[in-house]
C-alpha cells in the first residue's frame, strides 16, 4: 500500500513517514510541495493520501479538489491534518470529499487505526470492484454464447425446413431480405428489421408434417388435400410455440400468420386488418411475391411487373395496403434483391411449357 504524505513541514513529513513505516505493508511517499503531488497523482495512484491542511502555494482544501476532480483517483482515501480546529474548515472538506480528519499533534496509535481501517476499506472496494467486473464479464459471455447458441438452433431449423420443401434456398433467402426491406420502409426499426429477417425463413417449416404424396405431388391439390396442406401454418405454429427464445417466438408468429389475408379470407384463423400479426402481414407479401417471381419446375415465373400488377391489384385484399406501398416504394432495391440472389434452377424456358 503506498501512502502519499503531502506536508510543507519537512519535520512532520518525517514523522508521518515514520508512523506509516510502522505499519504492515504501508510505503510513505512524501512530498512538501503540493504542485509536485499534483505532478506525481497524474502518473501514479496512492492507496491513501495523507494531506496538511496549511500550506503555501496550495492549501489542502485546494489540493483535495484537485485530486477529486480525478475521475481515476475517486475512491483514494484522503485524510487531512489540521491544526486547525474550525468546524468551517472541516465542512468544507468533507464537502471537497475528505474521508476522515487527524489533528495535530497527532497521537501515533490514533493515526494508525485510522489509516488502518481506511485501507482495509479501500481494499475491499477494489475486491468489489474486481468482483463486480468478473460477473459481468461471466455474464456477457454466457449471454453471447446464448445468443449464438440460438441462432445456431434457428438456422438448423430453417435448414431442416429446407429439405423438406419443394421451395429453394433462394425462395427463402430473397423473401427473407423483402422482410426486412418492408420492416426497414415501414419504420419498424432496425433491430425488428433485422430479427424478421432470421426468422422468416422458417415461416414453411410446418410442411414437415405435411405427408409427401401431398407435398410432393406435380399436380393440383384437390379440396381436401389442401386443407391438410394448409395446415402447415399451424403445424409450423406448434413447432416453435412458447421458445425462451425470442427469434423463435418471432417464427411462430410468422409461421401461423403468413397465409392470413388482410380482407379476412385468408387462413388458419381468419384474422383480418391489424389483427394479423405485423411480422405475418410483411412476410405475406414478401412470400407471395418471390413465389410469383420465382422458377418453380410446375410453372414459369412471372415477370416483376406482371407480379407488381397483381399484388397492387390485391392491395387490401390480400395484403395491407401501407406496407405493400413501403415495398413498391422501394422498387430498385426489391428489383436488386430479384436480381442478385437468383434461382439455381436452369431457367425455364417457354419451347417447355
Ligand atoms: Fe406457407
Ligand atoms: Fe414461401
Amino acid at each position: 500500500m503506498n501512502i502519499l504524505i503531502v506536508d510543507d513541514d519537512r519535520t512532520n513529513l518525517l514523522i508521518m513517514a515514520a508512523i506509516v513505516r510502522r505499519m504492515d505493508d504501508a510505503e510513505p511517499v512524501t512530498m512538501s510541495n503540493p504542485l509536485d503531488a499534483v505532478e506525481w497523482l497524474r502518473g501514479n495512484e496512492p492507496d491513501l493520501i495523507l494531506l496538511d491542511q496549511m500550506m503555501p502555494e496550495m492549501d489542502g482544501i485546494d489540493l483535495l479538489r484537485r485530486i477529486r476532480d480525478d475521475a481515476r483517483l475517486d475512491t483514494v482515501p484522503v485524510v487531512m491534518i489540521t491544526a486547525n480546529t474550525a468546524v468551517d474548515i472541516r465542512v468544507r472538506a468533507l464537502d471537497e470529499g475528505c474521508s476522515d480528519f487527524l489533528t495535530k499533534p497527532v497521537v501515533v496509535p490514533e493515526v494508525q487505526a485510522r489509516l488502518r481501517n481506511l485501507l482495509a476499506l479501500r481494499q475491499s472496494r477494489a475486491l468489489l470492484r474486481d468482483r463486480a467486473a468478473l460477473l459481468a464479464a461471466e455474464v456477457e459471455r454466457v449471454t453471447a454464447a446464448l445468443q449464438r447458441q440460438g441462432k445456431e438452433l434457428v438456422s438448423r431449423l430453417s435448414r431442416a425446413a429446407e429439405y423438406r420443401d419443394p421451395e429453394t434456398g433462394a425462395h427463402i433467402e430473397r423473401m427473407a431480405l423483402y422482410s426486412r426491406l418492408i420492416a426497414e420502409v415501414a419504420g419498424c426499426g432496425g433491430a425488428f428489421a433485422w430479427e424478421l429477417m432470421k426468422a422468416a425463413p422458417m415461416h414453411d417449416i410446418g410442411k414437415i408434417g405435411i405427408p409427401d404424396m401431398i407435398l410432393l405431388k406435380p399436380g393440383r391439390l384437390t379440396p381436401e388435400e389442401m386443407t391438410v396442406m394448409r395446415q402447415h401454418a399451424t403445424i409450423g405454429h406448434r413447432i416453435l410455440a412458447d421458445s425462451d427464445i425470442p427469434l423463435l417466438r418471432l417464427a411462430s408468429e410468422i409461421a401461423v400468420s403468413h397465409h392470413e389475408k388482410f380482407d379476412g379470407s385468408g387462413y388458419p384463423n381468419r384474422l383480418s386488418g391489424t389483427a394479423i400479426p405485423l411480422s405475418g402481414r410483411i412476410v405475406a407479401i414478401a412470400d407471395v411475391f418471390d413465389a410469383l417471381t420465382s422458377t418453380r419446375p410446375y410453372k414459369r415465373s412471372w415477370t416483376l411487373e406482371e407480379a407488381r400488377a397483381f399484388m397492387v391489384e390485391n392491395s387490401g385484399r390480400h395484403f395491407d395496403p401501407s406496407l405493400l406501398d413501403a415495398f413498391l416504394s422501394r422498387w430498385d432495391e426489391v428489383c436488386r434483391i430479384h436480381r442478385e440472389n437468383a434461382d439455381e434452377l436452369p431457367e425455364f424456358t417457354p419451347e417447355e411449357a
